[in-house]
């Protein structure tokens, strides 16, 4: 039996991610920050709750008490994450950008992150087969930022995509300090969730498909990669 950890699984990717899984015969825990929010996600899709702000180092220490009495973990998905946005849904300018937006994308990007996964560490060292699936961004990508010729190029915000590269580096240390784990960054493509204001155009089904495949990878599959559903993207 597979135990799996979701942040951020209330809704959006999480959630379809959480279904999807639970679906494949996962035991999966809706990670969320808030209480009301989770148990009913939880409940809808016959998975466990846990409290878990990834913000919060009290939260994140309870979460693991909490897995670490049930039984242990097999594979986390760091999926919570916040982009900021302005008037009207607006893309936010280099010239707006403060160091407190970027410190309070960070937060939960990428400190957020490494608070979940450094806490996790010994209940997934203790797993035969431990899988970590950090949700990044296609936008964390230098190599496509950098290319005026790459749809993306237009998209001008500094903190969201600052913290989604980090999130790749990440992801790249993390898996050469446990070749024994799976540990990957996935690029979910445009999904239509509230993060962007609904304006994705892939469905939750489209976007989880990554997600739920990198969760489900088998020790021989690969580590420290950056991957969208048609294979590796450009770093
Ligand atoms: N949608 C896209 O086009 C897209 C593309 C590429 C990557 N992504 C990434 O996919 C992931 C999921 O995003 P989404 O599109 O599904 O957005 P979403 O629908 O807004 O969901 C974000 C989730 O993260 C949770 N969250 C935020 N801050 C948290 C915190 N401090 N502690 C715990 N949970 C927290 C939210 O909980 P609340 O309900 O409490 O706010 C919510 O459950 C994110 O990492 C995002 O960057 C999304």
């Amino acid at each position: 039996m597979t135990t799996t950890l979701i942040t951020g699984a209330n809704k959006g990717l999480g959630f379809e991610t959480a279904r999807r899984l639970t679906e494949a015969g996962h035991t999966v825990y809706i990670g969320a920050r808030d209480a009301e929010r989770g148990r009913r996600a939880a409940e809808e899709l016959g998975a466990r709750f846990v409290q878990l702000d990834v913000t919060d180092d009290a939260s994140v220490q309870a979460a693991v008490k909490t897995v670490e009495a049930d039984g242990g973990l097999d594979v986390l998905i760091n999926n919570a994450g916040i982009e900021v946005r302005g008037e009207n849904n607006g893309i936010p300018a280099a010239a707006d950008t403060t160091a407190d937006e970027i410190r309070t994308v960070f937060e939960t990007n990428v400190f957020g992150v490494v608070r979940v996964l450094h806490a996790f560490l010994p209940l997934l060292q203790q797993s035969g087969a431990p899988v970590v699936v950090n949700v990044s961004s296609g936008l964390a990508s230098l190599t496509t930022l950098s290319d005026p010729d790459s749809p993306a190029h237009f998209y001008q915000a500094v903190s969201y995509p600052t913290s989604k590269t980090a999130v790749n580096m990440i992801t790249v240390q993390y898996a050469k300090a446990f070749p024994r784990m799976r540990i990957n960054a996935v690029e979910p493509g445009f999904t239509n969730t509230d993060l962007n204001g609904r304006t994705g155009t892939q469905t939750v089904a489209e976007g989880a498909e990554i997600i739920v495949r990198m969760a489900q990878v088998g020790p021989d599959g690969p580590t420290g990669g950056y991957l969208d559903v048609n294979g590796p993207l450009p770093w």
